[in-house]
């Protein structure tokens, strides 16, 4: 696989670093072959637009056909595994005094691979909470009504997922604004930076002063103003900064090749 070099200065930076804020999106887990968002339709939803099964709107009118699509795409999910970036960050987080991992990714492939701190800034695909308590529900009688009910109250459920127009959680992402304004390196990977709030969160990371890295084979609006650009897939170009970060081998050379 070929991309640029690992200048040598990032390494160094990143191997006396104490805090360390990381923030991805779908392209940590293209690798995987799970698609982004916006590519995830095919076959029967192919007709459908994204941005208007992921709306409260969209689940008022037909409950049934977005809670059917988040089925699939769990399915999808379920299918596919943790890839070598997703397992770079976990020896990442087991080098770094302060290490947060904040994801705008609804799969848990963070967590399949072995991170435990992960901020899911958008919720996760596997979990469901009550529509009118707004309660997380682990579990439901079974029943052949789509989408189930809450056992507690009987309101539908729905996914524990963050729908265009909705709040963030509010925890989590004060958690994640505080790690990207204290971190010492911030590393934006995967992700498009078009989506607020978490798109700000470099843009927090570089008025503190911190080192800020992007990984991704294309440019985004972020990338005029990191200090260090790294284009190529998560999947490589990870664990070649891990091995040269923390196994010895010093300089630049060779990295990637
Ligand atoms: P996008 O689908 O907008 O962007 C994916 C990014 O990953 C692009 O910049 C690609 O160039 C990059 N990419 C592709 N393959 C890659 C690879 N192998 N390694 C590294 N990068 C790669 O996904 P997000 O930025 O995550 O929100 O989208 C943000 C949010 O928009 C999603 O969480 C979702 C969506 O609307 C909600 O559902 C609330």
């Amino acid at each position: 696989m070929n991309f640029s070099p690992i200048p040598t200065e990032l390494i160094a930076h990143l191997r006396a670093a104490r805090r360390v804020a990381v923030l991805t999106g779908a392209g940590i887990s293209a690798e995987s072959g799970v698609p982004t968002f916006r590519e995830a339709q095919t076959g029967l939803w192919a007709r459908y637009d994204p941005e208007e099964l992921a709306t409260p709107d969209a689940f008022r009118r037909n409950p049934k056909l977005v809670w059917e699509w988040y089925a699939w795409r769990q399915e999808r999910v379920r299918q596919a595994e943790p890839n070598p970036g997703h397992l770079a960050l976990v020896e990442m987080e087991r080098r770094i005094a302060e290490f947060t991992l904040i994801t705008q990714n609804v799969d848990g492939l963070h967590r399949r691979a072995g991170s435990h701190q992960v901020l899911e800034l958008h919720g996760n695909l596997f979990r469901a909470k009550c529509l009118d308590e707004d309660r997380p529900v682990e579990s439901w009688p079974d029943s052949a009504e789509i989408p189930p009910r809450c056992p507690r109250c009987g309101a539908l459920l729905r996914p524990d997922v963050v729908w265009f127009g909705e709040m963030l959680p509010a925890g989590a992402l004060r958690a994640a604004e505080q790690a990207a304004a204290t971190a010492e390196v911030f590393l934006s990977i995967g992700t498009s930076t078009l989506v607020y709030p978490a798109a700000e969160l470099p843009f927090t990371a570089l008025r503190a002063g911190a080192t800020v890295v992007e990984v991704n084979p294309q440019p985004t609006p972020l990338s005029p103003h990191v200090t260090f650009s790294l284009n190529g897939p998560a999947g490589a170009i990870l664990p070649a900064l891990v091995e040269q970060v923390w196994n010895g081998s010093a300089g630049a050379e060779g990295a990637g090749r």
